[in-house]
């Protein structure tokens, strides 16, 4: 579901004078765009100096998929404030129910509802008429829990930009045909005073029992003079307001929650960081906090991405997942580029060695993360116990926080992370820091929350990722746990051979994947005969049990049909009773240390009456003895046979997904970034 809210700027009463035009629709971005061209209160022709509009996408958090249930979401009939959102406002029931009290009615089942709800509270109640949309914004954000990335727009104040976040990425890309004049805005401090105001009226709703009802009594009290608002610059401070490229020359600035939404229109971003208050007024973009932290940076700098327009288009590809997988021989390329020396051996990961003696020292190693990320973990956990000899945890974030895991100052903990905003890793990531562990991130977004959050970290460098189903990341992410194991094992005489061997593997590695891509059209065969099916069972142990839980992964996020991914040793204990002529199962069997006993589960399978497909190295006899039918993989080094043994198992999901006929870069119900707990 997705929405707009525009200027209208054709009249067809008075009443639209100045009005907000907000569509929302649900289903596809195309659908929205058709209606937007049936308005008639809108010139599509016309050229306008000054223009601002919002726009969202969303997938379904509070409430069915509807347009009511879309972003913006509006404070009343007359559109007088509309805001977009992303996250979670996780006090929401409270600010309602006090909303509700003083006659605000509310019209969809989101969260993000009480934020317009609450600014138009704050402007009618607000003690002085020149109080400017930034400050009404302040105020707003002082009464919300949870985590956001905010933009607002509102009648009363046209042409002006509001964006805020807390916990949310957010970022302002900035546009111009002139140089831009500045590169970093002065972050602009609303002084202490503020604060003041505050203990006169509960910042945060407070329930007191009141003749047995519970009622609250603060939240901006109605009428409250602000003694203090002399202090605060309500209007953007020349100085420290910033049109970037310069007096009357145009700019325009655009705000999203990631680069790759705006790296069309230019390359130049800011980072907001928490509790940030971004205004546009005039043409010019000032940003501002409540009061300043100490040790915080007193600038938010202009960063120039690196980030190219082609490497977010789909190209001759149909879909950016089946791009993105062909993409793999230069992705994991580019993860080692400049890191390894083939000719010395040596593997250095910049952003580590300043830390490598106190990771060295740790007691042991915690990674964290969700998902795909959480299965490069799952992949790399074993080498990584021999290359650095240390206890290895793997942990799924949100179970990793129900548990409390104890942590301690001695651990080194590691964020896995493609877009780096996964609220629960995030969230994990806070928890270790409170603990005093070393933190360290594995991302894929260059700015975003979990890397600069983290103590240090590998940026593993994959490209853009679009597609929801994450396929380059991963191997991505396994070739930098990798070299992170190669790099601490570099003074161990003992494990030379060993280190020797992974790093001749990581050379070929991308003509290794190219050649498996190159089965993409039995793979398509097979998936023809599959595609009917219900369920679809991937079977593993060792090195590949990882394998089998990402390829079960990427087939029910986008197939929809039922996937699990079992370890082999597992068998006997339960998954066998599921075993017979018509259930359709995936074996992977390598020629490692897990061989026979996976020949031995084979059997099990092959006795029930099971048709493996089987992933196995090539000119393996015995497996297309045994199997159904084999996918026949040239053989690497064990601990990195699962980069190649995945990649088939994600192009199945994609043509199972193709053939089912849904939408495999947006499956139903999933967001590319996970930004809720
Ligand atoms: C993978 O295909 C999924 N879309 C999902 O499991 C994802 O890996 C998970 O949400 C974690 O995301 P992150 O890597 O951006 O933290």
């Amino acid at each position: 579901m997705c929405g707009i809210a525009v200027d209208g700027n054709k009249k067809t009463t008075t009443e639209d004078d100045g009005k907000i035009v907000l569509i929302k629709k649900k289903g596809k971005v195309k659908a929205l765009d058709e209606e937007l061209y049936k308005k008639d209160c809108m010139d599509l022709e016309v050229e306008l100096d000054t223009h601002f509009g919002i726009a969202h996408t969303r997938w379904a958090t509070h409430g069915e998929p509807s347009a009511l249930n879309s972003h913006p979401q509006r404070s009343d009939k007359n559109n007088e404030f509309v805001v977009i959102h992303n996250g979670i406002i996780t006090n929401y029931k409270e600010l309602k129910k006090y909303l509700n009290s003083k006659g605000y009615e509310f019209e969809s089942e989101t969260d993000t509802e009480v934020i317009p709800k609450l600014i138009k509270y704050v402007y009618d109640n607000r003690e002085r008429d020149d109080m400017s949309f930034s400050t009404l914004v302040e105020r707003v954000i002082q009464q919300l829990e949870g985590a956001f990335a905010l933009v607002f727009k509102s009648h009363y104040f046209p042409g002006e930009a509001v964006a805020t976040r807390r916990g949310s990425p957010l970022l302002i890309g900035v546009r111009s045909k002139y140089e831009l004049s500045a590169e970093h805005i002065p972050i602009q401090y609303n002084s202490a005073p503020y604060y003041s105001f505050l203990r006169d009226c509960a910042v945060i709703p407070v329930f007191t029992e009141r003749q047995g009802a519970a009622e609250p009594v603060g939240l901006l009290k109605e009428g409250v003079q602000d003694k203090n608002s002399h202090n605060r610059p309500d209007k953007p401070d020349k100085s420290t307001a910033v049109n970037s490229a310069g007096d009357g020359k145009a700019v325009e600035y655009y705000f999203a929650s990631d680069a790759s939404a705006i790296i069309e229109h230019t390359n130049k971003v800011i980072y907001l960081e928490d509790d940030d208050i971004a205004a546009v007024v005039g043409g010019k973009l000032s940003l501002h906090r409540v009061n300043s932290l100490a040790g915080e940076d007193s600038v938010r700098a202009i960063q120039t991405l690196q980030m190219e327009l082609q490497e977010i288009m789909k190209g001759n590809f149909e879909a950016f997942m089946q791009k993105e997988i062909f993409e793999q021989p230069e992705s994991v390329f580019n993860t080692m580029r400049g890191r390894i020396c083939f000719h010395t051996n040596k593997v250095i990961l910049g952003g580590l060695k300043d830390h490598l003696k106190e990771i060295k020292r740790c007691r042991r190693l915690i990674m964290i993360g969700c998902g795909t990320s959480f299965h490069a973990a799952v992949a790399t956990r074993q080498i990584l116990e021999e290359l650095t000899e240390l206890p290895v945890m793997v942990e799924l974030a949100s179970d990793f926080l129900d548990r409390n895991t104890p942590v301690f100052r001695d651990d080194v903990c590691f964020y896995i992370s493609q877009s780096g905003e996964t609220a629960d890793t995030l969230m994990a990531l806070r928890y270790c820091k409170d603990r005093g562990a070393l933190t360290v991130g594995v991302t894929n977004t260059v700015g975003s929350s979990i890397s600069r959050d983290t103590d240090c970290g590998v940026h593993i460098n994959a490209g853009p990722e679009i597609g929801v189903a994450s396929t380059k990341a991963y191997t991505s992410q396994f070739v930098a746990l990798i070299m992170f194991g190669l790099m601490m094992s570099e003074d161990r005489i003992s494990l030379q051979p060993r280190r020797l061997e992974i790093i001749n593997g990581l050379k070929i590695l991308p003509d290794m994947i190219k050649n498996v891509l190159t089965l993409d059209n039995k793979i398509k065969s097979i998936a023809d005969e599959l595609y009917q099916q219900k369920s679809l069972l991937v079977m593993g142990r060792g090195f590949n049990y990882a394998t089998c839980l990402e390829g079960a992964l990427k087939i029910k996020e986008i197939t929809y049909m039922h996937s699990e991914g079992i370890l082999a040793g597992e068998l006997k204990h339960g998954p066998l009773a599921l075993i017979d002529k018509h259930m359709p199962v995936i074996m992977i069997i390598m020629k490692d240390a897990c061989y026979t006993k996976c020949q031995n589960a084979l059997q099990q399978v092959t006795a029930r009456s099971g048709r493996p497909i089987i992933l196995c190295c090539q000119d393996d006899q015995e497996m297309s003895e045994n199997a159904y039918k084999t996918i026949e993989l040239p053989h690497t080094v064990d601990c990195l046979q699962g980069i190649l043994s995945v990649i088939p198992l994600q192009l199945l999901s994609f043509h199972l997904a193709v053939l089912r006929g849904y939408d495999v870069d947006c499956p139903r119900n999933l967001a590319k970034s996970v930004t809720v707990e």
